[in-house]
């Protein structure tokens, strides 16, 4: 895809989602050029089209891609031509039943960890000596229990809500490797919990969520548009706050998890 250079451009995944799609319209109503990333392009063509009647002079298109698949992000990179200047790592998924992709990778791994590695891999190109380039890992206070010797759940009885908290740590450490080696190129790479937003992702782990997707939607936006964040990098933050991330102090942890994403194919 060829894209409107007068403008900042931003990449959302699973953006007709709760939290995504509130990102998404919150980044078009502050000038940036929004593409829409997901896997269903009905839904995606219905969110555009919502923006569209919101903001009749919003720069927002769609892109399908499925996250879980690395040959999909692959050919994603492959057809985008021009700078990207955000990307919010957003899209997830929480299956009750343990299941596998085409690939033979556990889902919520291959989704939740794989999407997010394998977009700052091969979508941070764009980004390379751009003035204020900025990733943003939707992750969550809602994180924990990595086994890295069982990170597909080969060994332990699978449990949506232990292979989800798994997966957001796993974004949280990925955060601190990817801040560490995309800084070279002057990328910056930040974590945040977005907020308990009712959603098919929070009601499948059994969860309601009090907040609106909007009020979910305020720290990713903040960390990939404000002033206030241009220089954060590597770090994790809760309602615009920066906070201690247990995560992030073990370097051995984070390179061996790093290690392992970059042998998945
Ligand atoms: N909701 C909360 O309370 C809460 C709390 C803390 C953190 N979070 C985080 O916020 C983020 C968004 O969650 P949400 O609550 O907004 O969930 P959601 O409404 O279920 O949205 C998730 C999005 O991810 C997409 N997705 C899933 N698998 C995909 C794949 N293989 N390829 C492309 N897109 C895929 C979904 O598309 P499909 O419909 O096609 O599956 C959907 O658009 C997640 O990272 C989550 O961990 C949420």
């Amino acid at each position: 895809m060829t894209t409107n250079n007068n403008s900042k451009i931003a990449i959302v995944t699973g953006a007709y989602g709760a939290i995504g799609f509130a990102i998404a319209k919150g980044l078009v109503a502050k000038g940036y050029e929004v593409i829409l990333a997901g896997r269903s392009e009905r839904r995606l063509e219905e969110a555009v089209a919502t923006i569209m009647v919101l903001y009749p002079n919003a720069r927002v298109w769609y892109e399908v891609v499925d996250l879980s698949r690395k040959s999909s992000v692959q050919e994603l990179a492959n057809r985008w031509e021009g700078d990207l200047h955000v990307l919010v790592n957003n899209a997830a998924t929480t299956p009750r039943e343990r299941l596998m992709t085409s690939d033979g990778i556990e889902v919520q791994f291959a989704t939740n960890v794989m999407g997010y590695f394998w977009m700052m891999h091969y979508m941070s190109k764009f980004m390379k000596d751009i003035d204020d380039a900025r990733i943003v890992n939707v992750a969550s206070y809602w994180a924990g229990d990595l086994n890295m010797y069982d990170l597909m759940f080969d060994i332990r009885n699978y449990n949506n809500d232990k292979a989800y908290r798994q997966s957001k740590q796993a974004n949280r450490m990925l955060t601190v490797a990817f801040a560490d080696k995309l800084k070279e190129d002057g990328i910056k790479v930040n974590a945040c919990h977005p907020g308990d937003v009712n959603s098919k992702l929070s009601n499948n782990l059994g969860y309601g969520g009090y907040e609106l997707p909007e009020k979910g939607a305020e720290t990713p936006i903040w960390l990939a548009s404000s002033v206030e964040a241009q220089s954060f990098s590597g770090k994790y933050f809760e309602d615009k706050n920066e906070k201690i991330c247990q995560f992030s102090q073990n370097k051995e942890a984070i390179e061996k998890l790093y290690r392992f994403c970059s042998q998945i194919s």
